[in-house]
């Protein structure tokens, strides 16, 4: 369903992504991992239409990123590593509020379902209120809302404790295997990346993380 040929990315002072290709089917979860400053947000963007590669290709499903952009956004839900949520408003506000942003039409129950299957039960609380792992979950709730068939993540469990974690984990595998949506996420938690993709995708000059996930028995492409 993804099709990934020759991106790159280089900024004036650096070249972050060198030629980087592959493709990923419907259904699977795949890891990126990678050292800090490796080009993950990076990658994560140019897949979520919100940063042009310097050069290279990008199919969704037979679709060119370049010609089709705007209807590849809408089936894309992209979790950002900065929490963007509204501060002052609801947990119930903010799925309103961004239920009108999306292409989707939800009912406030099922806006609330998303947020039950996910473990946030703080639907009538401002937001400033909530502990950072619970924005963290609300800013994940979010991205379901419009129903996207692929999911970019940037590192979403980050702060969260080990419950929540693996509530998280089995939420997203439930989404995988059950309503075949596609899920690359980053995360710095080995266990949590071996334990959950089916594939893993390093990038970096490090070979630290090759190395290490190689000897987890797991498929790993390294560029
Ligand atoms: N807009 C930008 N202009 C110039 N350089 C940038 C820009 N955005 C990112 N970079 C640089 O590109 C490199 C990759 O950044 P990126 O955020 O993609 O890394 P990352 O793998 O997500 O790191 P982390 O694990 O810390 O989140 C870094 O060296 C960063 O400083
Ligand atoms: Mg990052």
């Amino acid at each position: 369903m993804l099709k990934v040929t020759n991106i790159t990315k280089k900024y004036p002072k650096k070249i972050v992504l060198d030629p980087l290709s592959f493709e990923i089917e419907r259904g699977e979860i795949v890891g990126l991992v990678g050292e800090n400053g490796a080009g993950k947000s990076t990658l994560l963007q140019i897949l979520a239409t919100t940063l042009k590669p310097t050069s290279g290709d990008i199919y969704f499903n037979e679709w060119s990123y370049q010609k089709y952009k705007s209807k590849i956004r809408r089936k894309i839900g992209f979790v950002p590593q900065d929490i963007a949520v509204w501060e002052e408003l609801t947990v119930k506000e903010n799925m309103v509020f961004f239920e009108k942003l999306a292409w989707e039409n939800k009912s406030t129950s099922q806006l609330q379902q998303i947020c039950q299957d996910m473990h946030l039960d703080r639907w009538q609380d401002p937001v400033k209120n909530l502990s950072g792992g619970m924005k963290r979950k609300l800013n994940l709730a979010i991205s379901f809302i419009h129903d996207p068939d692929l999911l970019l993540l940037d590192e979403p469990t980050v702060g969260i404790d080990l419950k929540s974690r693996k509530e998280i984990g089995a939420y997203l595998r439930e989404q995988a295997t059950t309503h075949n949506k596609t899920i690359i996420y980053t995360s710095h938690d080995m266990d949590e990346i071996t334990a959950l993709c089916d594939r893993i995708i390093t990038i970096g000059k490090d070979p630290f993380y090759k190395d290490l996930l190689k000897e987890a028995g797991k498929e790993v492409l390294s560029f």
